[in-house]
């Protein structure tokens, strides 16, 4: 491990040290590796990635001919699997006719017939969509949206937001200081972005009383509550139910905040409907969407608000308008793989799909259940959860997974499983094969 690091530093992982593959990794590997600096990594530390020649369904294929079965669906954006024909036929054609143009004064037809289907397949009065390209951004949009919302009201002191622990919403400085400020992945920079409300999500009588009491004190000062609905992802993959999405809507209302749904994660399927808020049986004020919006296929993400919201940008003063607008915002290419998406959600039966894998991951995992060090083994729609006491060392555990033939990748000390919702029956067992044996194996 220590002459991989070293390797690593450099940038030159060869193949003598590397654990990567048998062969010498590739020349793009050993000349770029050096110049990266990769996600949520201490660079340090961390062991090399792993090469990657190619992706076909729920396979991940290095470039020393290794396939690996993708337990994750990267970062559960590729729901139909990866190079799915109709989505790559989709985007090819809109590279021929027009890969991108500005958004600013002109239109084109894959933005417009996006934004109208998605208002058509979200619940309630979600009307009005406003494209960016990650989900960090939708979120940064959503919240400038409700704090522009009571400014154009004429309201200047409600600028925070009542958030959850265990939440998390992106990296931006924005989204960043609406994560879960202890717990989460950004505790150094507390103090230094702005704090928002964090409490508990209201799921008992305790909790319930420390919410209500939040907002007796704060709603004058707070714009909105902001959650991830049924399922709090990258925080730790906890799962809370449709009652806790009914009591926020219910306190919104009386309080007469917003409501935002971040979908981000939870959107397209992966909870068993197709939007967690359809699940729910709630409307939120305003909805923020990405990830698997295009299948995985390519960056895009959208802030939808209801038509309460956008009326009150609705005006003849210049002041009151939205100004964001990222340069990539709509893109052309993007929007045409997320109407390609949708058609797939359409014609193919995904939801059954989900509910299908739901039942093998609840098997699959059923013997993880009662072992020492395994605290909860927990099953919504697509996602298959094994949380342990502890990981003592995540990054071998990782390696672990892919000397079984698997792309899993633990975090915390959690070990899960967000398949794309085509995987194969024999697929999806080899993952949750692996991940029984492989956490069976560990130290206690
Ligand atoms: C619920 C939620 N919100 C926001 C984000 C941030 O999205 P992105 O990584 O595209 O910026 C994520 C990413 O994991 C997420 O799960």
């Amino acid at each position: 491990m220590a002459a991989m690091t070293i390797e690593w530093k450099r940038g030159m992982p060869g193949k003598k040290t590397s654990k990567i593959g048998e062969g010498a990794p590739p020349e793009w590997y050993t000349a770029g590796l050096a110049h990266v600096w990769l996600p949520y990594a201490q660079m340090k530390r961390a062991s090399p990635p792993l090469p990657v020649a190619r992706t076909q369904g729920s396979r991940i294929v290095l470039a020393d001919g290794r396939e690996l079965v993708d337990g994750i669906a990267s970062w559960w954006t590729a729901c139909h699997g990866y190079n799915h024909s109709h989505i790559r036929a989709a985007v090819e054609s809109q590279l021929a006719q027009m890969p991108h143009v500005m958004f600013g004064g002109l239109a084109h037809e894959p933005a417009l017939t996006l934004a109208q289907r998605l208002a058509a397949r979200l619940p309630g009065d979600l009307d009005r969509v406003f494209f960016s390209e990650s989900g960090s951004v939708a979120v940064e949009v959503a919240m400038k949206m409700a704090v522009q919302f009571w400014l154009n009201r004429g309201v200047r002191t409600r600028k925070k937001f009542l958030v959850f622990s265990g939440g998390y919403h992106g990296d931006t400085s924005g989204a960043m200081a609406i994560c879960d400020p202890e717990a989460g992945m950004h505790a150094p920079f507390r103090g230094l972005v702005p704090e928002h409300h964090v409490v508990d999500l209201p799921q008992d009588e305790e909790s319930a009383a420390a919410f209500v009491h939040m907002l007796e004190r704060h709603a004058a000062e707070l714009a909105g509550i902001v959650v991830e609905p049924l399922v709090q992802g990258a925080g730790g993959m906890r799962f809370h139910d449709a009652a806790v999405l009914r009591a926020l809507r219910a306190a919104a209302d009386r309080y007469d905040l917003l409501l935002v749904f971040d979908e981000i994660f939870t959107g397209f399927g992966r909870t068993g409907a197709l939007f967690a808020c359809e699940a729910a049986g709630v409307v939120p004020d305003i909805v923020t969407l990405s990830k698997a919006l295009t299948g995985g296929t390519l960056p895009l993400a959208a802030t939808v608000a209801s038509r309460k919201v956008f009326d009150a940008f609705w005006s003849d003063d210049p002041m009151h308008a939205l100004m964001h607008g990222p340069t990539f915002m709509g893109n052309a290419l993007a929007c045409a793989a997320a109407n390609a998406s949708l058609d797939l959600f359409e014609r193919e039966p995904r939801l059954r799909q989900v509910a299908e894998i739901a039942a093998a991951l609840e098997r699959g995992l059923a013997p993880c259940r009662g072992r020492r060090g395994i605290k909860d083994v927990r099953v919504r729609g697509a996602i298959g959860v094994v949380e342990l006491d502890r990981i003592d060392d995540l990054e071998r555990l990782r390696a672990r997974f892919v000397e079984e033939g698997v792309f899993v990748r633990p975090f915390g000390s959690i070990v899960y499983l967000t398949p794309a919702f085509t995987i194969a029956e024999e697929e999806l067992a080899r993952l949750t094969g692996a991940v029984v044996k492989v956490v069976a194996a560990l130290p206690r």
